[in-house]
């Protein structure tokens, strides 16, 4: 077997578990049926928890000691930067300090809600911000920036909860970049509006006489979060505040204009603005935004970042307001590490200049007199491991250690998926073992474990060794859930330190005293400036920790270069729509399809309302524009009528109304060509082939072993299919040999992107069947996370395929596939889908209560909670076990959790007999 390609390792789970290998993806099957299969794996019958010894790790080593150069610390200690703080004024001194001033107009419960939430007082600027002419009153656009913590969401937060409180049918939309920020927020939100009863401010339904027809939730403030693995599809109908990533937003403000329900909107909240200058998707985020502005009626949007340079451009662009402040509620401490040495940020230039001088005089091992005028704050001892001899490692290691030892929590940003592994471990290694720690720190270390071990995946061989001593990584090679888990533990203190990728660079709010970055790198390149600023900005957030300090640890041949970075300036935000020509003909692809724009001139205005046009030569706009056009025209997504307006045509409008990119769209409409001339029904490969998503398929690696092995165990039916698809096994031997696939001609990439897809196809082949995802994980050597991703986007992508063909009329191909999806579902286990919508019934507790007869909410909800208690005792994982004699306080526990379970159970179960009352209503 070649060399692996991903990340991936070991986990708890065992290798050797046979899984069905004949297809259950062609034929229906019943939910008996599914478990039937489901039950090739069997689940261990156990009544009580097997205790089982922690594995032994390697030998524990000792960090550095840091060592102080002079006796009074530079730079702000932490008392001066508590009391900078405590200088902020408070609403004792300002009454308007205060939310529930009259002049905010708030609801006393959602006042009291912010209180709960550590907000008694507003910052001044907040309220300058708030108290702008026409903000509050969602008259005026608005933009603003303040530094990383500065507490930007609370003034959009403000706003949007303002105009869905007024009003029963407004709706306010707030755009985030990644996903972990949209699960953050819609967490964050719920919390604020728990509690606030419409009726209790006036807003009654019109149909109370027939209150038992009413959807339990219409009395509340409904927040849902809307991203690429959510199952939910985002209709007006479902929210009142809508949380979304970006290419979410987009596809629902189109579909909102296309069948007139955006009137409803009335705010749209542009987090992380600086996104817009993202050279993947801010593109997505401006078009989007465009398209509010062109609207006839009044939308207010609201955009923020901590990283935004030229404001003012914005501010033209969305023809409001700006706002701008350096406050920062806990000012950082910035400090440079290199050599062992400790330099507070301000000094850094003094010490290049000194280092440069140095260098040049040859005096390498000495002490030169020039390095003598910057001497560094504190010192890394060197450390006698050889583990440790890297100096920058050393530092990393000594750093976080001592933060964790006084009690706080150190996040570490090192600049790869296997950086953060390995720091995790080599960090580990010098922290207390499990035994020093406290004795309920230690449960909670162990319940960790166990919830990790109870995931689908398995407990991560990795993790194993360094959660016990409180240290845990976190990046986008892990499952959503490990990485939950692993947030959620370093948020609660249970884990000290958390190594991370730029996954939780950006306005992610967790407990850091120290942010400390391993070489300011991603992948081999340096960070760039705006970066850098939001990962130090982890570091000491109001709420979270009341003090905070950054320390970039650097190679010395590196210096030069990090300490221009630290001194750099944020680059100015510029517009991404014409760096490529494809995204003006998305741009106008889609105001033609949903009929914003449809003349020449209504064309070129909603162009002018860009922000591109604000900052790009209108000469080379209009020939971009005409060119676009053009190709649009070219490609046949959109025809010009008699009186000279353009019409989108069947393709353009199945590409749109799917929310395809429109160059997805001209590859996907080729595939579907050939699928409709010869569909392979006989098997399950064309199927799955045409669900499998189509977007980023360059980042998928192949490992050709793996595909050629695959082919040999290919029936006629497979072979037919790769054969249709022009996929040749003289290729993929030839790859195997070490060949490269051509990509110069617009053929040859086609050709490309079909292997790439063909090798998804097969991972999901074996979703479908049921194998687990870190076995699928492995045996395609690609990381879980990336698994999993496929396994949740596959949904979502396979209902746009299913669109595409109704609108291209294909209806025979769509239903084909509608029927197919049915086992894409059964694929994701629907059965237990239902079930884990139940709290703390997820994945391995869900599979336990189905084979014990617990199959629907309903049963689960009429259940005794007594009775669930032998259940959730089987579904406990193996736990390291302390000692035996809490046996009792264990099944209290186990009784407690049963109770929220079976509360969670009976509201969904009163939900569910709800929608079916609106059902048979309708
Ligand atoms: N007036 C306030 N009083 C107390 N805490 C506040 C106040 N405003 C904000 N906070 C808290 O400060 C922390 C940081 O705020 P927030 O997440 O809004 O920062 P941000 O400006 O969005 O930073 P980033 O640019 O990193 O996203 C949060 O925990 C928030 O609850
Ligand atoms: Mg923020």
């Amino acid at each position: 077997m070649s060399k692996p390609l991903g990340v991936w390792h070991e986990t708890t789970l065992h290798q050797q578990t046979i899984y069905q290998t004949t297809t259950v993806v062609g034929l229906k099957r019943n939910i008996d049926d599914v478990h039937g299969a489901a039950s090739a794996v069997p689940a261990p019958k156990q009544t009580s928890r097997p205790s089982f010894i922690a594995p032994r790790g390697p030998p524990r080593l000792t960090a550095s000691t840091i060592k102080c150069t002079r006796d009074a610390p530079l730079g702000p200690s932490e008392y001066s930067q508590r009391k900078e703080f405590a200088s902020t004024p408070r609403c004792t001194q300002d009454a308007s300090l205060s939310l529930s001033h009259p002049v905010y107009g708030l609801p006393r419960q959602l006042v009291a809600n912010f209180s709960k939430l550590g907000i008694q007082s507003i910052y001044p600027w907040q309220k300058h911000c708030l108290l702008g002419p026409g903000i509050l009153k969602g008259e005026k656009n608005l933009v603003y920036s303040a530094p990383t913590g500065g507490g930007k969401s609370l003034v959009a937060d403000v706003l949007m909860l303002k105009q869905v409180l007024a009003d029963r049918d407004a709706k306010a939309m707030l755009v985030l970049p990644y996903v972990a920020l949209v699960q953050e927020k819609v967490r964050w939100l719920r919390n604020m509006v728990e509690g606030i009863s419409r009726e209790a401010l006036g807003q009654g339904l019109k149909d109370d006489n027939k209150t038992w027809a009413r959807r339990s939730d219409r009395d509340t403030v409904r927040v849902v979060g809307f991203f690429g693995g959510s199952k939910v599809k985002p209709t007006w109908h479902d929210f009142d505040i809508g949380i979304c990533t970006i290419e979410k937003a987009n596809a629902l403000v189109n579909a909102a204009i296309d069948d007139c329900s955006i009137t409803r909107l009335k705010i749209v909240v542009l987090d992380e603005l600086h996104m817009i200058d993202d050279d993947y998707r801010g593109y997505l985020l401006e078009l989007m935004a465009t398209k509010l502005l062109c609207l006839s009626q009044p939308v207010q949007v609201v955009g923020m970042s901590a990283t935004l340079t030229n404001i003012n451009l914005l501010k033209t662009w969305l023809q409001g307001h700006s706002y701008e402040t350096h406050y920062r509620p806990i000012p950082i401490e910035e400090h440079l590490v290199y050599d062992g040495k400790i330099f507070p940020a301000d000094t850094t230039t003094q010490l290049l200049r000194a280092a440069n001088e140095q260098l040049k005089s040859g005096l390498q091992n000495t002490q030169s007199q020039t390095q003598s005028q910057v001497l560094p704050v504190r010192v890394v001892e060197p450390s006698a491991h050889k583990e440790y001899k890297d100096p920058v490692l050393n530092a990393v290691v000594a750093l976080a250690t001592e933060t964790a030892r006084s009690g706080y929590g150190a996040l570490v940003f090192a600049g790869s998926r296997a950086g953060c592994e390995s720091d995790a471990l080599l960090i580990s290694r010098a922290m207390p073992t499990l035994n020093e720690a406290d004795p309920v720190i230690q449960e909670k270390r162990l319940d960790l474990l166990g919830d990790l071990r109870s995931l689908a995946t398995g407990l991560d061989r990795i993790l194993e060794q360094t959660v016990p001593c409180g240290v845990g990584f976190h990046h986008a090679g892990l499952t959503t859930e490990e990485r939950d888990l692993i947030a959620y533990a370093y948020d609660a203190g249970v884990l000290k330190i958390c190594v991370a990728t730029a996954s939780l660079a950006a306005g992610i709010n967790l407990p850091a005293r120290r942010v400390i970055l391993h070489n300011a790198r991603m992948g081999r390149d340096l960070v760039g400036p705006s970066l850098l600023r939001q990962m130090r900005g982890r570091a000491g957030r109001k709420g979270k920790d009341e003090v905070g300090e950054t320390y970039l640890c650097c190679q010395r041949k590196d210096l030069e270069s990090v300490v221009d970075l630290m001194h750099a300036d944020l680059p100015q935000i510029s517009s991404c729509l014409i760096s490529d020509k494809r995204r003006v003909q998305r741009a106008i692809l889609e105001v033609i399809a949903i009929r914003l724009a449809t003349s020449r001139e209504s064309l070129d205005e909603y162009i002018s309302k860009t922000m591109l046009s604000y900052s790009a030569e209108s000469d080379s706009i209009q020939e971009n524009v005409r060119a676009s056009l053009e190709d649009l025209q070219y490609m046949g997504f959109v025809t010009v009528d008699n009186f000279s307006n353009y019409q989108v045509t069947r393709l353009g409008k199945a590409i749109v109304a799917s929310a395809f990119d429109p160059e997805d769209g001209v590859f996907i409409h080729n595939e579907m060509k050939r699928a409709l001339q010869a569909f392979v029904m006989d098997g399950e490969m064309h199927v799955l082939y045409n669900f499998t998503p189509v977007y980023d398929l360059g980042g998928t690696q192949i490992n050709w072993r793996v595909f050629w092995n695959e082919m040999e165990q290919f029936d006629e039916s497979g072979l037919r299919v790769m054969s249709l698809l022009g996929l040749k096994p003289t290729q993929i031997s030839k790859m195997l040999h070490g060949g490269s696939l051509r990509e110069t001609t617009p053929e040859e990439k086609d050709i490309s992107r079909r292997y790439h897809r063909f090798y998804l196809a097969l991972q999901l082949r074996d979703l479908c069947n049921e194998m687990p995802i870190h076995r699928v994980a492995q045996k395609y050597d690609t990381p879980r996370g990336s698994v999993q991703n496929l396994a949740q986007t596959c949904q979502g992508f396979a209902a746009g395929m299913i669109k595409f063909c109704e609108h291209m009329g294909w209806s025979a191909m769509g239903a084909a596939l509608d029927h197919f999806s049915d086992r894409l579902k059964a694929g994701a286990r629907a059965d237990l889908l239902a079930l884990a919508k139940i709290t703390f019934v997820k994945s391995r507790t869900a599979r336990v209560f189905w084979d014990n007869g617990f199959k629907t909410v309903a049963a689960v909800a009429n259940a005794d909670p007594r009775e669930l208690v032998p259940v959730l005792m089987q579904a406990q994982p193996t736990k390291i076990r302390l000692e035996a004699k809490d046996e009792k306080r264990y099944e209290d526990k186990l009784f407690a959790k049963a109770k929220v379970i079976s509360e969670s159970a009976n509201r969904l179960w009163q939900l569910e007999m709800q929608q079916e009352h609106d059902f048979d209503e309708e």
